[in-house]
């Protein structure tokens, strides 16, 4: 199957955007392997006639918006991001009432509706730097209630409104003061996502969006690693003298929806295609086009 895939991707011409939580086997035939904004800058300049994305369903999104000449699948339909669902137009348009001179940040977690009456988008990789970039001192932050807490702590001049109060991530708010006195007994040095609860991240050494995690590794041997745990299966690759930890049951269930039966099927079939409508995609453009700006 791996050889049929990489030969209808040269046929087609087509790129293979995956995440670093997408299974290993999917993660060896892509061209790309990153977080959510490594992800959207490949698809920013892409000229790939089909550009396929493995992982969730912002992520295809993203692409599609950021680059909406090019055709754009995502091999399975129903592969969401809980995170994502947290935060409705509404909301915004509730908090914008409340806090009127404030500026909106959506963090890519989110759907395209929310993107489109954001100020500016963010990833965990950028959401410090998009922050503090801003001229306005309040600033209404969504979904996840945990980077919000960062973001907070990194910029404290600034007041930062989380939207809605307790939005989070499932698989991060799962680690415990457990799993850190466990990887305290191991020894080596433990890297969480900013996703992860605020008394996980202080008692953390570095944290670090996924693809911070591949850069972070370089600087010690041994590494208990809070995140998805497909994470530690590509920094074993990586990284193959070094020992990581993952914790078994951090599970991200719709990134482990694509199989290599799914991607083979979504390069030949060209499906499932990301449409949107030309609204909503133009001004979710100007958010993360303005993100990607600040990112430099
Ligand atoms: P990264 O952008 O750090 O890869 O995070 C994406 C995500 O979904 C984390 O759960
Ligand atoms: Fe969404 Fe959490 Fe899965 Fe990331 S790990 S895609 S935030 S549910």
């Amino acid at each position: 199957m791996e050889e049929e895939i990489l030969e209808l991707k040269r046929e087609k011409n087509a790129l293979i955007l995956a995440h670093n939580y997408q299974p290993i086997e999917i993660q060896a035939v892509a061209d790309v392997v990153g977080d959510s904004l490594e992800m959207a800058v490949r698809a920013e300049d892409a000229t790939a006639d089909l550009i396929v994305v493995c992982g969730v369903q912002f992520m295809a999104e993203t692409a599609k918006i950021i680059n909406p000449e090019r055709k754009v699948v995502i091999p399975v339909r129903d592969a969401g991001c809980p995170l994502a669902e947290q935060l409705t137009p509404a909301m915004i348009v509730e908090a914008k009432q409340r806090f009127p001179t404030a500026a909106v940040v959506v963090y890519v977690n989110s759907t395209a509706e929310c993107k489109a009456l954001a100020d500016i988008t963010c990833t965990s990789a950028n959401a410090v730097r998009v922050v503090r970039s801003l001229e306005e001192d309040e600033v209404i932050f969504g979904p996840d209630a945990n980077l919000a807490a960062y973001v907070q702590r990194q910029v404290p001049e600034k007041r930062i409104i989380p939207t809605p109060p307790g939005g989070h991530c499932y698989v991060h708010t799962g680690f415990t003061a457990v799993d850190v006195t466990g990887a305290r007994a191991r020894g080596g040095r433990i890297v969480c996502h900013p996703e992860c609860p605020a008394a996980i991240q202080e008692a953390s050494d570095v944290i670090a969006s996924t693809g911070g995690m591949v850069r972070c590794a370089a600087d010690a041997d041994t590494w208990s690693v809070f995140t998805e745990k497909e994470m530690v299966t590509r920094l074993r690759v990586l990284y193959p003298e070094k020992t990581f930890y993952e914790k078994a049951d951090a599970i991200c269930a719709d990134m482990k929806k694509i199989a290599l039966a799914d991607l083979l099927r979504s390069l030949r079939e060209e499906e499932y295609e990301v449409t949107l409508p030309d609204e909503i995609m133009e001004r979710a453009r100007g958010a993360i086009e303005r993100m990607l700006a600040v990112t430099g």
